[in-house]
């Protein structure tokens, strides 16, 4: 990949493990946590698509635990759980390969970002309780144009601060239909595909397609 002015991550699903929140409280839960987790995270997503089509918008604080009082509804999950739940999806774990990957793109002197639906403070929040704060130039949230992702207004907030081209960004996401968002907008996206997922029909193929981010390093170079 050559010309690649700004690497940009997705944080949820694509930095930091979505369901380490709920696998935290796998004891408690039982056998049935990564269902929970899953539906809770689709429930998530859809509620921010649904959100964005019904211009009624609601930050991702609110929309993640509106989402959480469903699934754990759906999941017969005991009420008294719901609080331990969101305090740890504040801290979410990263990924292993994430913070290693992280400073040596940095060490090597590319601008990196996050692009995310998650509110300023969350992010912020994400990103220091993982000790990866000194490593981004910009954390970049949805709240800046109230409508998410993958509305090409999102994708539109990195290249207005940094006046650069679309195409001189490498967007990197764990979500299949959020790399087809940012290709779509013109960024050259590349997949991770940790899980051997399918990929959408949206229009767009990934530039790339990497098991894991460690290999965003090799192909930069
Ligand atoms: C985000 C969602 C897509 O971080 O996971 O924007």
């Amino acid at each position: 990949m050559r010309n690649i002015k700004a690497i940009i991550f997705d944080a949820y699903g694509t930095l930091f493990d979505v369901n380490s929140a709920a696998e935290k409280c796998k004891d408690k839960i039982g056998g049935k946590w990564e269902a929970f987790a899953n539906f809770w995270r689709t429930t998530q997503l859809e509620y921010t698509w649904l959100r964005s089509l019904m211009e009624r918008h609601k930050d991702f604080w609110l929309v993640t635990e509106d989402s959480l009082d469903k699934s754990m509804k759906a999941f017969d999950i005991d009420l008294s759980m719901k609080d331990e739940l969101l305090n740890l999806y504040k801290v979410l774990s990263p990924y292993k390969e994430v913070p290693e990957t992280l400073k040596t793109l940095k060490e090597k002197n590319f601008k990196l970002a996050i692009l995310s639906n998650g509110t300023p403070s969350l992010l912020n929040e994400l990103v220091k309780s993982n000790n990866l704060e000194n490593l981004f130039d910009d954390i970049f949230s949805i709240e800046e144009v109230g409508i998410y992702k993958p509305s090409y207004k999102v994708y539109n907030i990195p290249i207005k601060k940094y006046h650069i081209e679309k195409s001189e960004v490498a967007f990197l996401s764990a979500n299949t239909w959020d790399v087809s968002g940012g290709g779509n907008y013109g960024y050259q996206s590349i997949w991770i595909n940790r899980n051997n997922n399918i990929f959408d029909k949206l229009d767009y193929k990934p530039k790339y397609e990497l098991d894991n981010l460690n290999k965003l390093i090799s192909l930069l170079s």
